[in-house]
């Protein structure tokens, strides 16, 4: 299973900083391990956590097959949980996964948990798509491509819609459902809906959540190139920094 597998925008940006800021490494909402591997494959330790054991057991499976078992650690837990870890290099949230914390004390305690397990000098790193909760009203209802892919594992092709049922600009609250279509390599097809329930965040909230969580602002960008953050920007890209002793 790697129903992400098209999603690679972010193709570079985790390892680099990974590198740049060391291990270990710990990846919330790891799902199926998408960026733990690639991250391990550079030779850094993570702690993948997801709430979801059997996304954490493909995930330890896939990264059998890559060779990096070893060096990853498959830990069942909240991202608002303490972390597993209490001297992390880089906290990372890849994928707007943030968004899938409504309130805003789960928000505040995600990101202090991350403060606690990350080492003087440390980041957290998260990547958050940019609300245009108005233009996405408009979409409602509207059944939209957003993506083929193939999976790597077992070169079945995946393709994506997402359809926003529910858009509520003043809170930033969106119930949507992203439908993956799986064509098997024997022609036959298979289908999952996942129903989601977001809070789209704006750039605003951030600062502050930092604030709360102890967490200094290092950069936000547009995208995942160092982009400028702007109105049309499509994400906002967060580094928040555990500050010195
Ligand atoms: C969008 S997917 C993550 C994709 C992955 N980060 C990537 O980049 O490929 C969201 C994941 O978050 C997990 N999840 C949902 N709520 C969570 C929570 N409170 N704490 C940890 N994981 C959670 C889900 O089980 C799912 O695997």
């Amino acid at each position: 299973m790697a129903e992400h597998a098209h999603y690679d925008d972010d193709a570079g940006f985790w390892e680099e900083h990974a590198d740049r800021l060391g291990g270990p490494v710990v990846d919330l909402g790891a799902a199926v391990g998408r960026v733990t591997i690639r991250v391990a494959l550079q030779g850094h330790e993570v702690w993948a956590v997801d709430t979801d054991r059997e996304m954490l057991d493909v995930l330890a499976e896939r990264a059998l097959r890559a060779g990096v078992r070893g060096l990853i650690h498959a830990v069942p837990g909240s991202m608002t949980d303490p972390l597993p870890v209490s001297d992390a290099g880089l906290v990372m949230v890849p994928m707007n996964t943030l968004q899938l914390l409504r309130q805003r004390s789960d928000q505040v305690r995600c990101l202090a948990s991350a403060a606690s397990g990350l080492r003087a000098g440390g980041e957290m790193i998260f990547d958050l798509a940019m609300p245009h909760l108005r233009e996405t009203r408009a979409l409602q209802g509207e059944i939209l491509d957003t993506g083929r892919g193939l999976d790597g594992d077992t070169g079945d092709v995946l393709l994506h819609t997402t359809t926003f049922d529910e858009v509520t600009p003043a809170t930033g609250e969106v119930r949507m459902r992203i439908v993956v279509d799986r064509i098997h390599r024997d022609g036959s097809r298979t289908s999952v809906e996942r129903p989601h329930h977001l809070h789209l965040y704006d750039p605003d909230e951030i600062p502050a959540l930092a604030l709360d969580a102890g967490l200094e602002v290092v950069a936000a960008c547009g995208g995942f190139r160092g982009e400028p953050l702007g109105p049309d920007s499509d994400r906002h890209v967060w580094r928040l920094r555990r500050p010195g002793p």
